[in-house]
C-alpha cells in the first residue's frame, strides 16, 4: 500500500469514444481501489453527466473483464462543455451558457479529491479551466486522431491505424481485380496522422493530409503514370481534413451543441469524382467513418492505456494536479494541461514517415 492522498476519485470520459477507454478506466479504478483504498466514482456520459450530476460508485465487478472491450462503460459525449453549455430553448434554438459552477458543486457534493479526465483536446481544455476553478484534475490523452501536444502518442490511435490499414489491404485486392482507382477517406480532423500512418502501412499510392495542401494535376499525374506502367489501379488515402491548395476543407455539418461545431467529411467523394472526371479512370470511394473508433483496442493500446491509467492514479495520490500523463519516448511522464492544450500536434511536413513514403514512391499530391 502506497501513500494515501486520495480517498474519493472520479473518472470522466469526454469527447468521441475510442478503443482503450475501458482499459484506462480499469487501470485507474483497480489501482485506486486496491492500492489506495479509495472509492471510485464514475461520471456518466462525459461532462454532460458532470453538469447534471449523473454519477455512481464503481464496483470492482464493474471494471472486471473490460480490458479488451471497446467504447466506454461510463458513456461519453462531445456536447457537454460546461463553459459553453448548449441549452435548448422552447423555440428549439440553442443558447450557449456557462454551467461550470454546476460541475464544481457536483464535485463537492460527491466529496471528490481528484478527477481523472480521459479525453482529447476538448476534454483537456475543459480540464484546464476546471483546474483553475480549484478542481484537482489529472488528464489522460485519448483520441484516434493523435493530435494532442505534449505526448508522443494518444491511446486509440494505434487501434484506428489497425482498422484503416486492414481496410486499405482489402481495397487493394478489389482495386487490382477491377483496375480501379480506390479512394479511402479516413478520420483525423485537422491532423493527417491516421491517413499518413495507415497509408504508409497499407502502401497507398497517394496520401492526402491537411498539412500538405494538394494539387489536382499532381494526383492525376500519379494515377495516370501508374496506369501507363501497367499498374492499372491506385489507392488514394485521404484524411477528412485534407484540402486542395486552391480550395477549402469539406464540412459535412455544423452542430452548435458540439465542442467543435464543424463535422468534417466528404473530401473522399470530391476527390473520387474529380479523378474520374479529369482522367476518365474508373473510381470508387470508401468512407471508413466510425469503424475506426469501434471494437477492441490493439495490444499496444491496451498496454498504453493501462500504463496511462496507473500513472494518472499515482500522480493523483502524490497530489500532482493540473497535468496530463504523456508518453515521451518509452516512458510515461506528465506535462501541464497548459502545455497539452497550447497547440494541436500536426504532422511535420518533412517528418521521417513522409520522407520514407516519398522514397517508396508515394505521392502527397504536391509535386
Ligand atoms: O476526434 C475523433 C473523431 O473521430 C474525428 O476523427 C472525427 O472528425 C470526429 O471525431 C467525428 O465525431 P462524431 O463522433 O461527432 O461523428
Amino acid at each position: 500500500m502506497t501513500e494515501l492522498k486520495i480517498k474519493r476519485v472520479g473518472i470522466v470520459t469526454g469527447g468521441g469514444d475510442c478503443p482503450g477507454l475501458n482499459a484506462v478506466i480499469r487501470a485507474v479504478a483497480k489501482a485506486a481501489m486496491d492500492w489506495h483504498d479509495a472509492t471510485v466514482i464514475g461520471i456518466e456520459d462525459g461532462f454532460e453527466g458532470f453538469v447534471e450530476g449523473r454519477m455512481h460508485e464503481i464496483s470492482n465487478k464493474e471494471v472486471s473483464g473490460i480490458l479488451s472491450q471497446g467504447g466506454t462503460i461510463l458513456g461519453t459525449s462531445n456536447k457537454g462543455d460546461p463553459f459553453h453549455y448548449p441549452e435548448e430553448k422552447l423555440d428549439g434554438s440553442i443558447q450557449i451558457v456557462d454551467e461550470s459552477e454546476r460541475v464544481v458543486r457536483n464535485y463537492r457534493r460527491w466529496s471528490l479529491d481528484a478527477i481523472i479526465a480521459i479525453g482529447g483536446d476538448g476534454t483537456m481544455h475543459i480540464s484546464e479551466q476546471l483546474s483553475s476553478l480549484g478542481l484537482n484534475i489529472v488528464g489522460v490523452p485519448k483520441t484516434i486522431d493523435n493530435d494532442l501536444a505534449g505526448t508522443d502518442l494518444t491511446f486509440g490511435h494505434d487501434s484506428a491505424l489497425f482498422v484503416a490499414t486492414e481496410a486499405i489491404d482489402r481495397l487493394h485486392t478489389t482495386a487490382s481485380s477491377h483496375h480501379r482507382i480506390m479512394v479511402i477517406e479516413v478520420m483525423g480532423r485537422y491532423a493527417g496522422w491516421i491517413a499518413l500512418g495507415a497509408g504508409l502501412a497499407g502502401g497507398a499510392d497517394v496520401i492526402l493530409i491537411p498539412e500538405i495542401p494538394f494539387k489536382w494535376e499532381s494526383i492525376h499525374k500519379k494515377v495516370k503514370e501508374r496506369s501507363l506502367r501497367g499498374k492499372r489501379f491506385s489507392i488514394v488515402c485521404v484524411a477528412e481534413g485534407a484540402k486542395p491548395a486552391d480550395g477549402e476543407i469539406v464540412v459535412k455539418a455544423i452542430d452548435q451543441k458540439q465542442t467543435d461545431a464543424r463535422r468534417l467529411g466528404g473530401i473522399g467523394e470530391v476527390v473520387a469524382n474529380r479523378i474520374k472526371e479529369d482522367t476518365g479512370l474508373e473510381t470508387r470511394v470508401t468512407v471508413l467513418g466510425h469503424l475506426q473508433r469501434g471494437g477492441s483496442p490493439t495490444p499496444f493500446d491496451r498496454n498504453l492505456s493501462t500504463k496511462f491509467g496507473f500513472k494518472a492514479c499515482e500522480l493523483a495520490s502524490k497530489g500532482i494536479f493540473g497535468v496530463m500523463v504523456a508518453l515521451q519516448g518509452n516512458t510515461i511522464r506528465y506535462v501541464s494541461l497548459k502545455e497539452a492544450t497550447a497547440k494541436q500536434k500536426l504532422v511535420p511536413p518533412n517528418c521521417q514517415e513522409i520522407q520514407a513514403a516519398r522514397a517508396v514512391g508515394t505521392s502527397f499530391g504536391d509535386e
